[in-house]
């Protein structure tokens, strides 16, 4: 019992521990299949998010383009890298959600 006490004890450190929800946000990214397209640091489908934290990084108001961009799609911002395939719409997430991921992305290294 004791040590079932501790190892629930490590837990509720750990989650604590993590920060601002950047382990939420993955697994929201991850539940919307944007890994299937993007990479952290590889070109697949759609540009990589450290490309695109580059391109508009330091850029006023980048975050609520591309909030509104992840949830309604679209495209013609990549095409010399995609050759003009188009990102899909993810109606299903709020702009809260789609506001918060695009912050993650701005922020990738
Ligand atoms: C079916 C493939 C696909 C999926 C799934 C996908 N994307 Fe994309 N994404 C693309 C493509 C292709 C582009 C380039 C669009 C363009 O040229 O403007 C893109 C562009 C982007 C951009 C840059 C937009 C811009 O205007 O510069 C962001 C940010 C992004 N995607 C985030 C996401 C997020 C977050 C998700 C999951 C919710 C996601 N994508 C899911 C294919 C995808």
């Amino acid at each position: 019992m004791k040590i079932l006490k501790a190892s629930l004890g490590v837990v509720a450190v750990l989650a604590f521990a993590s920060p601002s929800g950047a382990t939420e946000i993955k697994a929201l990214i991850n539940e919307q299949g944007c890994f299937a397209c993007h990479s952290l640091d590889q070109k697949m489908v759609g540009p990589s998010f450290k490309m695109v934290a580059d391109r508009y990084r330091g850029q006023k108001d980048a975050a609520d383009m591309l909030a509104k961009k992840i949830i309604s799609g679209g495209n013609g911002h990549w095409d010399k890298i995609t050759g003009g395939i188009m990102m899909p719409p993810h109606p299903g997430m709020s702009m809260e959600q789609a506001k918060k991921v695009a912050d993650w992305v701005l922020a990738t290294k």
